[in-house]
């Protein structure tokens, strides 16, 4: 029988992607392993995100906080304020609980097994199979898209997902070696982005081109079938931009539960079909001409804006004035930037 995962771990040792948070291959060999610190924030970010995003805020995170301890220590505005603008806000919270939890519970050093990272805030199934097989070289079986992408074509699975899901990780499962399971796991997640792509595979160049069924099958393109998902639902919002005469801005740290949960943000309406109105404070509001559209992973979001200058004394019932000096656009998450882009041009300073 062929070993495919050798097979796929010397094209690993000739390929690997360079990344800031990786070992490259010939080093692992030699017995150097990651800072697990390091890899579980790459795989934290990495999750809806794309590798090219993550860099730089990994790199960011780093500098900014080069241990879990540090992190734990810090600020919650801070790190929320340093996510801004990669998404699924959540993530970020449960970073912190978790670095919080390491501490607490683990005197600050990384538990090296899938069971014991499983019980940390964050960290599910995926998270903790990543870490303990890069970090740790457990022989743990990793599965995020690339991997099933991978696993329905070498075997030609038509099943459509998530159903298949079982299915698929069963495969990978039993591809999975004792030696070098972190190479290997990610061995295969770099196989599925670069070469193994959803749309146009380069089966000319694969490592596992001949044992490939769904190659041999001409299917491969096809591959993986998803079950149809239901059309995505419009929410609208109102939101309330207020510039006092000094320049300052009206802002609320918004609730830790739910969408955007404890992130900078204009204040406004609940997000519907009918929003209701709900000025944060009395003013001549003005709609804008345009609104801000943003999709999230359920819906898309369209907000309606509604700006007002407000004097020195304006006394508001939601959120608080923050000084234009101590005001970064870039403490936003997207959905709230796009709105003070679309606002900056009828509220400049005077
Ligand atoms: N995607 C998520 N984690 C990854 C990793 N460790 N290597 C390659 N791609 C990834």
């Amino acid at each position: 029988m062929r070993d495919l995962s050798s097979e796929l771990l010397a094209w690993y040792d000739r390929n690997a992607r360079d990344m800031p948070w990786r070992v490259p291959p010939a080093d692992r060999k030699a017995g150097v392993l990651p800072d697990p610190y390091a890899v579980w924030m790459s795989e934290v970010m990495l999750q809806q995100t794309t590798v090219a995003a993550v860099r730089d805020y990994h790199r960011k995170f780093l500098g900014l906080w080069p241990t879990v301890r540090d992190l734990a220590a810090a600020e919650d505005a801070d790190v929320m304020a340093a996510w801004a603008g990669l998404g699924y806000y959540a993530r970020a919270r449960n970073l912190l609980k978790c670095a919080r939890a390491i501490v607490a519970k683990h005197d600050g050093v990384f538990p090296d097994t899938y069971e014991a990272l499983l019980t940390l805030p964050g960290i599910g199934p995926y998270t903790a199979a990543a870490i303990s097989a890069i970090a740790f070289d457990r022989p743990e079986t990793v599965v995020d898209g690339n991997v099933e992408r991978v696993m329905a074509r070498l075997y030609d699975i038509h099943a459509p997902l998530p159903g298949s899901k079982g299915e698929l990780t069963a495969l990978a499962r039993n591809l999975t070696p004792t030696q070098r399971p972190g190479d290997y796991a990610q061995a295969v997640m770099d196989l599925g982005a670069t070469i193994c792509t959803p749309r146009s595979p380069a089966c000319g160049i694969c490592p596992w081109r001949d044992p490939c069924a769904a190659r041999i099958a001409g299917s491969a393109p096809q591959l993986p079938k998803k079950t149809p998902k239901k059309a995505t639902p419009i929410r609208r919002g109102i939101v309330y931009v207020a510039r006092r005469a000094d320049g300052a801005w009206l802002l609320e740290t918004r609730p830790e539960s739910g969408l955007l949960g404890g992130m900078l943000g204009w204040p406004g309406s609940d997000w519907s079909d009918a929003p209701e109105p709900a000025p944060p404070l009395d003013a001549d509001w003005e709609g804008l001409g345009e609104e801000a559209r943003h999709t999230f992973t359920h819906f898309h979001l369209r907000l309606q804006i509604m700006t007002a200058r407000v004097p020195h004394d304006a006394m508001p019932q939601r959120g608080r004035f923050i000084p234009a000096a101590d005001f970064s656009p870039a403490a936003l998450p997207t959905a709230m930037r796009k709105v003070f882009d679309l606002v900056i041009v009828t509220l400049r300073d005077d």
